[in-house]
């Protein structure tokens, strides 16, 4: 049988963290088993954030690839590509673009966010106000049928349908399909000041590059309980980064349980609790960043670019449908 289509993909802009690591890499790693999955390197959409700025880009790019490989996610199962090396992709937006109102665009609530955050007032890029259309365009291209995405991404893809039922309406066509979204089921990772979700630009997160002694830094910097000064003291366990990252991390749940109780009761220092998790941190790390170190340039470039290559191939098989179904096959038969 035919496996599924998946495709996912991120804005490279930086390492990736734990955050990323718990919220969809472990998730990849089981899906590539599962579906047919791609993964995009989506550049492109990055730029509208980062126009100004593109070395961010391209600096990025392969450091996420390389953290793609280190955790676990096999080239051989999952398509890894360039999102701005398939040409056909940009001429989709365009098609696209006359199926979709600015008013629409500027009512999604992923970008309405994005755009208070951003403080655009009324001079919102127009590049950024169609990054929806664009990742529509990544969806269809390949025919994905699930999108593994957290909830901020859900009004993307809903607006994605919205474009695929209209052009198959309009068109008279089959030819793109629905998506449906996979959520995720782990909430976003705290970063390690608990003010915010962990981001490389609040500087507040444990990078899955990050050496022992940064590590072991960062662990010992986390915020706790501000009132729990004395071992003896009561300690509170809600909103403490300690328990919620071994939470996140560590396998043995009873053994959690119980230690929560005893920090609650009094009795259990800080030191104790990061000195576990720093263990548990580091153990997990460890294999990934030695991975990470043993991996050659060369060797990623190769992987990114077959898996473009084979990318290529089906979006310009996808575009060709959509040039025919308006009617734009001039020199087909040639
Ligand atoms: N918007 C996603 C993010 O910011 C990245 C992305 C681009 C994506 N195109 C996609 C995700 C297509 C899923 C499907 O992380």
């Amino acid at each position: 049988m035919n496996k599924k289509i998946a495709l996912t993909g991120d804005r490279p802009t930086g390492c990736l963290h734990l955050g990323h690591y718990i919220g969809s890499l472990k998730n990849r790693i089981r899906l590539q088993n599962q579906y047919n999955q791609y993964i995009m390197v989506a550049d492109i959409q990055a730029l509208t954030d980062y126009f100004s700025n593109p070395s961010k880009i391209s600096d990025s790019l392969l450091e996420v690839v390389a953290d793609y490989i280190s955790v676990g996610i096999d080239p051989n199962l999952s398509t890894i590509f360039i999102q701005s090396q398939i040409t056909a992709l940009p001429e989709l937006v365009m098609y696209y673009m006359n199926l979709v109102t600015v008013s629409r665009l500027e009512r999604n609530p992923t970008v309405k966010t994005e755009i208070q955050q951003k403080n655009f007032a009324d001079s919102i890029p127009a590049g950024f106000l169609c990054y929806p259309v664009s990742q529509a365009a990544d969806i269809t291209a390949f025919k994905a049928e699930i999108i593994p995405v957290g909830e901020d991404q859900l009004p993307l893809i809903e607006q994605c349908n919205e474009i695929v039922r209209r052009f198959n309406r309009i068109y008279n066509t089959q030819c793109l399909k629905e998506a449906k979204a996979e959520l995720s089921t782990t909430p976003r990772l705290v970063g390690i000041d608990g003010k915010a979700k962990a981001s490389k630009s609040l500087n507040n997160a444990i990078f899955l590059k990050d050496s022992p002694e940064i590590i072991k830094e960062k662990v010992y910097s986390m915020f706790t309980d501000p009132n729990h000064i004395k071992i003896s003291d009561p300690g509170k366990v809600e909103g403490n980064v300690v328990f919620t990252y071994l939470d996140a991390f560590y396998d043995d749940k009873e053994e959690i349980a119980s230690l929560k109780k005893q920090y609650q009761k009094g009795g259990l220092g800080d030191t104790s609790i990061k000195s576990l998790l720093n263990k548990t941190l580091q153990n997990l790390l460890e294999p990934i960043r030695e991975k990470r170190f043993s991996l050659k340039k060369d060797y990623l470039y190769d992987i990114l670019y077959t898996g473009t290559q084979k990318a290529k191939t089906i979006a310009e098989h996808t575009l060709c449908e959509v040039k025919e179904a308006i009617g734009l096959n001039f020199f087909s038969n040639k």
